[in-house]
């Protein structure tokens, strides 16, 4: 007989038992219940039916027929916000999207970082400038960037607006992604106007016309591109990292009719590399909820942490309940990332493998910004490509972070940022963003990489 006590079961509070790292410190524990008590009563964000739908289409990536591209903010903002930075960041992702069907000849699951991406793990507790030092920012959903002591504070309340901002940003998404904006024949009203003049633009404009002339043929042939057709509208599912797990905790609901429970804040959440511990309180809380889940995994992850992951988060071997996120740096890709995909693939187990080519890649220019290069960040992906390729495994998709913005925060890309252009534009909360059209630029390199379909 063992001493151990065999965990309780799992229940929506069960990480509650488990050490949770990158929680805020919050001051007034009794205002934070009363926010979570609120929580608990408002509508889900996402409907368990969108959530089914997005698993069985991570199924077909992880068999090789579809590819998915995660993509949106590092950290969302309470105060950028509104109809049209939504609507031009969902233009950069049908572009993105378009790219890589054409190139790859198979469906893309988009997938946003978006409405709901409000709070951050962060390497350090407190910041320091010269002599004061304040709690760290950890995203809008906690508190603010701006460095006083009440900025800093964690307040609970910023919860309720980050359900609400989430809230408002998924009205705009159904009525963009359905209402006629995502037709495939609005192809060239995606481009914007500042993208539209330069290289990637134009090489985008070409694309958009060869699909224009493929739709009028089809149409000719007497296809029916009528209402029902699937070019019409799209499907862009949210995803964010289920980092504060009250929040989470707070917007899990069961679904009538069925004995399954899911977080109804994002379709689908992922645990960070930060707080992926096996017996951790962030994997104990995906482990029961029935979305669609992901981990990202940096360059120490061990095979035994990756196989006892996919125990943890993937008990039955479900096509598209796992994806793995490796964000190992350019330099180490091609040597942490194939014994780690041998491994899953010995052990039978069938998870979609994304690439996220920017959090291995980070680093401190003199002036002391975060930023990235893009070479690095291309170069990354062809080492996640050569791994699969030499594997026999199949890499299933892309997880980047960008901006609609004309930002100047990651260096280079056809239009050459320069260090000393990162000033210009630098407006990163978090983590450098590629820019439009930096992320046209790389869903060109990256169509380049695809096994054509
Ligand atoms: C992120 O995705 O913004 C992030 C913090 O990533 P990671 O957990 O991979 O460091
Ligand atoms: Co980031």
């Amino acid at each position: 007989m063992t001493t151990e006590t065999a965990p309780s079961a799992w229940t929506p509070a069960s990480w509650r038992e488990r050490p949770a790292l990158q929680q805020p410190d919050w001051p007034d524990e009794a205002a934070l219940a009363e926010v979570l008590a609120r929580l608990s009563t408002l509508h889900p964000l996402v409907f368990a039916g969108e959530v089914r739908d997005l698993t069985s289409s991570l199924g077909s990536v992880a068999a090789g027929e579809a590819f998915l591209l995660q993509a949106g903010d590092c950290a969302e903002a309470f105060d950028d916000f509104s109809a049209e930075a939504i609507r031009d960041k969902l233009k950069i992702i049908l572009q993105m999207a378009v790219i890589l069907t054409y190139a790859g000849g198979l469906p893309v699951v988009k997938v946003g970082r978006i409405a709901g991406q409000f709070a951050k793990p962060r390497s350090a507790q407190r910041e320091r400038i010269g002599e004061r030092e304040l709690p760290v920012f950890r995203g809008h959903a906690v508190n603010d960037p701006i460095f006083d002591e009440r900025s800093r504070r964690p307040d609970p309340q910023r919860l309720l607006r980050a359900y609400q901002q989430a809230a408002s940003t998924l009205n705009l998404i159904r009525a963009f992604t359905k209402g006629g904006f995502a037709d495939l024949r609005e192809i060239h009203s995606w481009n914007q106007a500042f993208v539209a003049s330069s290289n990637e633009g134009r090489r985008y404009e070409a694309l958009a016309q060869e699909i224009d002339r493929a739709l009028r043929f089809m149409q000719a042939c007497g296809v029916d591109l009528g209402g029902g057709s699937s070019i019409h509208e799209v499907d862009l599912y949210t995803s964010h990292e289920a980092l504060l797990l009250g929040f989470e905790e707070a917007l899990t609901r069961r679904e009538t009719g069925s004995d399954e429970t899911y977080c109804c804040s994002a379709h689908m959440l992922w645990v960070g590399e930060r707080t992926r511990q096996l017996d951790g309180a962030h994997v104990e809380f995906l482990s029961g909820v029935a979305n669609p889940v992901a981990c990202k995994l940096g360059p120490s992850a061990t095979v035994d942490e990756v196989l006892g992951l996919c125990e943890r988060l993937d008990p039955d071997g479900e096509p598209g309940r796992l994806t793995f996120i490796a964000r190992m740096g350019a330099e180490h890709v091609e040597e942490v990332l194939p014994p780690l995909l041998r491994a899953v693939s010995d052990a039978g187990r069938q998870v979609v493998w994304a690439c996220d080519p920017m959090h291995g890649n980070t680093f401190l220019t003199p002036a002391g910004r975060k930023t990235r290069r893009f070479d690095d960040i291309v170069a990354e992906m062809k080492g996640f490509f050569a791994a699969h390729e030499q594997g026999g495994t199949i890499p299933g998709g892309i997880h980047v972070e960008f901006t609609h913005q004309a930002v100047t925060e990651c260096l280079g890309g056809a239009e050459e940022i320069l260090d000393g252009d990162l000033g210009a534009g630098y407006r990163a909360l978090c983590d450098p963003r590629l820019n439009a059209r930096q992320s046209l630029d790389l869903a060109f390199d990256l169509s380049g990489m695809l096994p054509r379909g």
